[in-house]
C-alpha cells in the first residue's frame, strides 16, 4: 500500500514537473519573440523619414531660409568659441561660389568690410597653417566660404541638441579670437 501511494506521488510530481518545464519553454519563446529587435533596413537608416537611396520626398529647405538682404540681417551668436559664424543674411544670387566668381569677397574682404558694415574676414584666413606664415592674399583653403559658413533655415531639428556653449571671454559670443589662441597648448 505504502509503495503504491509512493509511486502515485512520484507520478504526480513527475507530471507537474514536466508541465512546469513546458511552461518555462513557452515563456522563454514568448520572451525572445518580444525582445527580438525588429530588423532595420538600410534604406531607413537616414534621419529623414525617407528612403535613404531615393529621397524622393525630400525638398530643399531654401524657402524658409533667411530672406534679409546683406546689411539688414541680425548677426547670430557664435555656436561656440571660435566657431565659424553662421551666415545671417540671404545668400540668394551669391551661391554657388565658382572659380571665377566669389561674391562674398566683395563685401567681406577687410579693405571693404567696414564700409558696408560686414564683418571683415579674419587674419586666420590669410595664413598658411602649414608654414604658420601670414600671406599677402586670402589662403586658397578659405576661398570656398560656404564650405564652413552656412546659411540658416528655420526648421525643426531632426535630433534634439542640448549643447550649451561655454565662452571663456564675453566677447567670444560675437567675434573670433582664434588668431590669438592658435598656439594655445602647443607653445
Ligand atoms: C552685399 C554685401 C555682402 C555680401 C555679398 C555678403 N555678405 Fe556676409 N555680411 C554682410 C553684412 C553687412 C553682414 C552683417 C549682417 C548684416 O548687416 O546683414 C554680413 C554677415 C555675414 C556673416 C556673419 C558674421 C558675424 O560676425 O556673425 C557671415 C558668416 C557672412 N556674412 C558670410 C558671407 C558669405 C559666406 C557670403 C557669400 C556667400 C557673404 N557673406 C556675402 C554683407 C555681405
Ligand atoms: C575651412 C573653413 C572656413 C572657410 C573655407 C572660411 N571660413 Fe571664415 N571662419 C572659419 C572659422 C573656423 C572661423 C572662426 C575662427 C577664426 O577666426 O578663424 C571663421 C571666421 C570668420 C569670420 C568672423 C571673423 C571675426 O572677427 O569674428 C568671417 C567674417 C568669416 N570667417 C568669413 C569668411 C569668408 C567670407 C570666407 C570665404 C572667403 C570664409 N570665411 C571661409 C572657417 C572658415
Amino acid at each position: 500500500m505504502k509503495k503504491l501511494i509512493f509511486s502515485a506521488l512520484t507520478a504526480v510530481l513527475a507530471l507537474s514537473l514536466s508541465a512546469c518545464a513546458d511552461k518555462g519553454e513557452t515563456k522563454a519563446k514568448e520572451q525572445s519573440a518580444a525582445t527580438a529587435k525588429p530588423t532595420i533596413s538600410e534604406e531607413s537608416l537616414g534621419l529623414r523619414k525617407e528612403n535613404l537611396y531615393t529621397e524622393s520626398g525630400v525638398a530643399p529647405v531654401r524657402k524658409v531660409a533667411r530672406t534679409e538682404a546683406p546689411g539688414t540681417a541680425k548677426r547670430f551668436e557664435r555656436s561656440y568659441e571660435n566657431a565659424p559664424p553662421l551666415i545671417p543674411h540671404s545668400v540668394d544670387g551669391l551661391l554657388p561660389i565658382t572659380k571665377n566668381n566669389n561674391a562674398c569677397l566683395g563685401c567681406h574682404m577687410p579693405e571693404v568690410a567696414s564700409s558696408v558694415g560686414a564683418t571683415p574676414i579674419p587674419k586666420t584666413h590669410f595664413m598658411d597653417f602649414r608654414s604658420q606664415k601670414m600671406l599677402d592674399h586670402l589662403a586658397q583653403q578659405r576661398y570656398n566660404c560656404s564650405q564652413c559658413h552656412v546659411p540658416q533655415a528655420n526648421v525643426k531639428p531632426l535630433v534634439e541638441n542640448k549643447f550649451k556653449p561655454d565662452y571663456r571671454r564675453p566677447g567670444d559670443k560675437s567675434k573670433s579670437s582664434l588668431i590669438h589662441d592658435l598656439n594655445e597648448g602647443v607653445k
